[in-house]
């Protein structure tokens, strides 16, 4: 079966976060081994419970914008076949509130991370001839959303996905980048701790009428990553229940249609 990651090490940062610990569970009941890091000790405790539900996993803490962690920890999980980059965060949701310091460390955590990772794995996938990188970007890649940092880290992600699909597909090397609009995870937990009803309010911009959950992204980012998408590199594939097919309420407003 092609989507089975059977004999494959898959690396994911962000791993104990609400769609890295649905992506590590996702891939490791296909096959893979888990190489699970976060910034959050969490990880460990992860990794030791993905062992006892029989999914073989590593964990590793570290701070995706250290660039010597990283290369450390890549160093200590060996061979790794898949490299999902979902480390990410968001705290300043406009310009008004971002400071220097803000905008640097949603750069670092959200972008220059990302770009750690790849250049950790990207000899040994080189050196192997094949390997399968997957970024997780977001819709605010794509358009102002709020949240202008975190946005111009996403937006950079999706360049960074298309320079490594250019330069090392000929080493068989793939990379793509899945663009979710809101997924029901942690990351939500002080903006619901504002408003309890933040998500079921943002449902009306939602084509298909609900948001995402975990799992929806973690299918997605497996086919990229699996052998199915074999002639899939460079792509930027929108997991947002329809938001970015257009503009619903406007087009409700516009036809004085209730659809
Ligand atoms: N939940 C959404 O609505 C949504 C929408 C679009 C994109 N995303 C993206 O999905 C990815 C996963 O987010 P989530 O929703 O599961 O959030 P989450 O907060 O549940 O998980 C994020 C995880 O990343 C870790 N992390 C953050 N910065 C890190 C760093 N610098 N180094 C190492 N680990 C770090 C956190 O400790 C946490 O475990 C993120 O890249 C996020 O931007 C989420």
């Amino acid at each position: 079966m092609s989507s089975n990651f059977t004999g494959k090490t898959v690396a994911v940062t962000g791993a104990s976060g609400g769609i890295g610990q649905a992506l590590c569970r996702f891939l490791g009941s296909r096959g893979a081994a888990v190489a699970a890091l976060d910034r959050s000790e969490a990880v460990l405790g992860l990794a030791e419970q993905l062992n006892k539900e029989g999914i073989a996993a590593k964990g590793a803490v570290a701070d995706v914008a250290n660039a010597e962690a990283i290369a450390a920890a890549f160093a200590d999980f060996g061979a790794v076949h898949v490299l999902v980059n979902n480390a990410g965060f968001s705290s300043q949701g406009t310009l008004a509130v971002t400071d220097p310091e803000g905008w640097r460390a949603h750069i670092d955590g959200n972008l220059n991370g990302a770009y750690n990772c790849v250049h950790a794995v990207l000899p040994q996938m080189v050196a192997r001839k094949g390997g399968s990188i997957v970024m997780v970007g977001s819709v605010n890649g794509l358009g102002a959303l709020g949240d202008p940092a975190y946005s111009a880290a996403k937006a950079g992600l999706i360049s960074l996905t298309r320079a490594v699909a250019l330069e090392y597909g000929r080493y068989g090397i793939r990379a793509n980048i899945v663009l979710p609009g809101t997924v029901r995870t942690p990351i939500w937990s002080e903006r619901i701790r504002k408003d309890p009803n933040v998500l079921k309010r943002l449902e009306r911009w939602y084509p298909l009428g609900h948001v995402a959950e975990p799992e929806d992204v973690a299918e997605a980012i497996a086919f990229l990553a699996s052998d199915a998408a074999r002639a899939i590199t460079g792509a930027a594939l929108p997991v947002d229940c329809g938001l970015t097919a257009g503009n619903i309420v406007m087009a409700r407003e516009l036809t004085l249609e209730d659809f």
